[in-house]
């Protein structure tokens, strides 16, 4: 049995470092990426407080395709480019979205979303995928949680 659940009440800098301790021990020694990332899903899910939706989209033959998440079921492909997830995989940069039916082009899968954080996964030079997190509440998303993402986006690479 794997028990990773932080307290409520920890600081966010605290929260994420445990976090990706968490991710690098839970992937350790798996080659499989999907096992890894269906795992890094529900343990994102179980250190971010407020999200609705948590997973990953993979770069295949030159778009986005869904990969494992928790959450209600989303759109499967997604071209480079598009939407948040799109943007984010084509110019490497992390998308912290407070307000997603602002973002032009803002693709949406569960219509209870209200602001998004997509952090782009690289291996190798290139992005690979990205972590999409998405939540009801407006402006969920700090700088601390992109920071936070983006550390555990780079533990991760090598394993997904
Ligand atoms: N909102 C994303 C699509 C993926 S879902 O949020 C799971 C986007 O605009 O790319």
């Amino acid at each position: 049995m794997f028990d990773f659940a932080p307290p409520a009440d920890l600081p966010a800098e605290e929260r994420y470092r445990q976090l990706a301790d968490a991710a690098d021990a839970l992937t350790q020694g798996e080659p499989d990426g999907v096992a890894n990332m269906a795992n890094l899903a529900a343990l994102i899910w179980e250190f971010i407080p407020d999200l609705n939706w948590a997973g990953f989209y993979r770069v295949v033959d030159g778009e986005l395709v869904l990969g494992p998440f928790i959450g209600r079921p989303a759109c499967i492909r997604i071209p480079m480019g598009k939407g948040v997830c799109g943007t984010a995989a084509q110019t490497g940069e992390t998308q912290r979205i407070e307000d997603v039916h602002a973002f032009p082009g803002h693709i949406a899968c569960d219509a209870q979303s209200q602001s998004e954080l997509v952090v782009p996964i690289v291996r190798d030079g290139k992005v690979v995928a990205v972590i999409d997190l998405d939540s009801p509440k407006p402006a969920r998303f700090t700088e601390d949680d992109a920071n936070g993402v983006e550390q555990l986006a780079a533990r991760i690479g090598s394993r997904i």
